[in-house]
């Protein structure tokens, strides 16, 4: 491991906006952190947090919690936010595999995946994100009618996702296969986190589904 990337790790679970899952009461942590009575937003796969950072510039009204199990990537994000002087986002440090251990009382209005991995091999398939597994344990930390979006550059995982959405009977809102060839793209939709533009340079078309679970 580089040197940078174990000094981040050393830094990152006493930071004051990243609440670790090995470190145990997340939740109650995230609710003296997070104003309680403000609606929430869920990022997962988060990174370095760009949807989280540039939704939460946005609408100060609401809260946002990125969670990722990857540490060094979460103090980027930690770091951004405390610049910003943004004290509605808060960071997550663990697997997405727990949400529903961690989130007992907070009902998220909303969950954003942005490029998460796509595991192409078979054996991996229950590790997308998109996975009925997944699909779940979403449906039991959020609101009636939440939203939940997945963007992608993935064919293989946006084609996945569409049969698993099909297959659950959910609604689904709004479907781009090439999210920019559309120019009234709405804010939320044209955010670019790191994975975006790196995929973009490369000539990539960028797939977006939002749907609704129920
Ligand atoms: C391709 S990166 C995309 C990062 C960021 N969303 C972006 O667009 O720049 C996928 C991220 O998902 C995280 N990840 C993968 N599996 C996960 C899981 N089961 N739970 C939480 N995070 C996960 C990885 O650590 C990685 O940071």
């Amino acid at each position: 491991m580089g040197r940078k990337k174990s000094l981040k790790l050393a830094e990152v679970d006493y930071l004051p906006n990243v609440f670790s899952y090995s470190l145990g009461n997340i939740e109650e942590r995230l609710l003296k952190y997070l104003a309680k009575d403000r609606p929430f937003v869920l990022e997962l796969g988060c990174g370095r947090g760009d949807y989280s950072i540039k939704l939460a510039e946005r609408n100060p009204e609401k809260n946002f919690v990125g969670v990722d199990i990857r540490g060094a990537r979460i103090w980027n994000g930690s770091k951004k936010a405390e610049e910003l002087r943004l004290k509605n986002v808060a960071f997550v440090i663990s697997r997405a595999e727990f949400l529903t251990e961690i989130f007992k009382k907070i009902k998220f209005e909303e969950i954003w995946i942005p490029f998460p991995d796509p595991f192409p091999k078979k054996r991996s398939t229950n590790r997308r994100l998109i996975a009925p597994g997944f699909l779940e344990r979403y449906s039991k930390i959020t609101l009636p009618g939440a939203k939940i979006h997945l963007k992608t550059d993935d064919e293989g995982l946006y084609n996945y996702a569409l049969e698993v959405l099909t297959e659950k009977n959910v609604e689904i809102i709004n479907n781009y296969h090439n999210l920019y060839a559309n120019d009234n793209l709405n804010f939320e939709e044209s955010i670019k986190t790191k994975y975006e533009e790196q995929h973009l340079k490369e000539g990539k078309t960028i797939k977006l589904i939002s749907f609704k679970l129920r």
